[in-house]
């Protein structure tokens, strides 16, 4: 894709990657992504915000050959990950008189990862602010969206927030801006579940930090520009502030269908109950729609056979990802079926540290469930019911 004007003087130069599948060797990326570098042209001085994902170099090299750049002057870092910083050493030998800006902890992160020339970066404070002549940029730290080390540039005459991962989607589309807002807050919102759920207490206060700026555009570095920011804000909001809703998430594993029976009876005797319910066959699910529903759930039933006297490993690895990522859940219980013993509730309660949960009464079937185990599955359906109840969950 060609260098595209966003406003006069301000063009977005970066990549699109259809093909990609997989970030960090751990993310599905269904919809691709892209890598989002903006040029910023003042009346003395020209800047270049984050670069691409270096297989992408080429990408970036030609669209600034394409708007005769043959000099930069600063090149802003806001963050160290390599899908934004990887270009810098070329882009950093191709323009010598660039200057890289950043701040102090992603100066010395972006040391770590990088090879970077010495001598050529200049360490900037919240707050500060970077003047190319008429247009002037206004430093904000954000930590934690993603890295601690991350911040927000905001371009004051033009108000727009460049917010590199914060507000972004892993979306490969030929979209500048938002168009197809139910695709893009889909794809923000599965973004926000895998990269920014696990620091939420602390997003909360970068929210506060950037609603110090009157915004008119969001422009993140993955994914399109958010041209009416309203949408994606009103999205955080939810996301981040909200109480949990009279919602469940059921990830299970069966392998001869009795735990996927008592799944299914208990997502049937939820949903008669009126909570919104969703089950994911951790087999066959895409691991990113978990992480979607965990986003607003209260509670999670982890289902799972004993198998090697514990849980099945693909429960593991789904209730270790689900501590990681730290939703706002309220309640956990576990179900499934057993051969002749194990330690099955003791090992995946002791996975789930991180969550802030209120542990309901397992319920474990010796072999195939029988009356007695559905009756168990009613009951644990009331409580689940109850508890949602107490909490006024909606
Ligand atoms: Fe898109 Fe945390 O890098």
């Amino acid at each position: 894709m060609k260098a595209r004007q966003i406003k006069p003087g301000i063009y977005w130069v970066g990549a699109v990657d259809w093909d990609r599948r997989l970030f960090d060797a751990l993310i599905p990326l269904p919809d691709g992504t892209s890598y989002n570098s903006y040029l910023i042209r003042g009346s003395e001085k020209t800047a270049l915000i984050e670069t691409v994902n270096p297989p992408m170099q080429e990408t970036l090299f030609d669209s600034l050959k394409q708007l005769g750049i043959n000099k930069l002057d600063y090149i802003i870092a806001n963050h160290a990950e390599q899908d934004h910083s990887g270009t810098l050493p070329m882009i950093m030998e191709a323009f010598p008189d660039a200057t890289l800006v950043t701040n102090a902890r992603c100066n010395g992160m972006l040391r770590d990862l990088l090879i970077l020339p010495e001598g050529r970066f200049q360490v900037v404070n919240d707050k500060d602010i970077l003047s190319l002549g008429d247009k002037n940029l206004e430093f904000a730290f954000t930590p934690w969206v993603h890295w601690p080390e991350t911040m927000c540039t905001y371009l004051k005459e033009d108000k727009i927030l460049f917010s590199c991962d914060f507000f972004g989607s892993h979306l490969a589309s030929t979209d500048l801006y938002v168009i197809n807002k139910e695709r893009v807050e889909e794809a923000a919102k599965r973004y926000y579940a895998e990269i920014m759920m696990p620091y939420r207490t602390t997003i909360e206060k970068d929210l506060h930090r950037i609603e110090e700026f009157k915004i008119d555009m969001i422009a993140p570095s993955h994914g399109p520009i958010h041209d009416k920011p309203e949408l994606i804000l009103k999205a955080y909001h939810t996301w981040v502030f909200d109480e949990p809703k009279n919602a469940a998430v059921l990830p299970f594993t069966s392998m001869h269908d009795s735990t996927r029976r008592m799944v299914e009876y208990l997502v049937a005797a939820l949903a008669e109950r009126g909570v919104a319910v969703q089950q994911f066959d951790l087999a066959v699910t895409d691991i990113g729609k978990l992480a979607i529903a965990l986003v607003e759930a209260a509670t999670i039933v982890i289902g799972t056979p004993t198998v090697l006297a514990g849980p099945h490993p693909n429960v593991v690895n789904a209730t270790f990802l689900t501590d990681a990522l730290r939703p706002k859940l309220r309640f956990a219980s576990i179900i499934g079926s057993y051969g002749w013993g194990g330690r099955t509730v003791e090992q995946l309660t002791a996975l789930i540290p991180n969550l802030k949960v209120e542990l309901l009464e397992p319920v474990l079937s010796k072999g195939a469930p029988k009356e007695a185990d559905f009756k168990a599955l009613d009951k644990l359906a009331e409580t689940i019911v109850e508890k949602h109840k107490a909490l006024n969950l909606k």
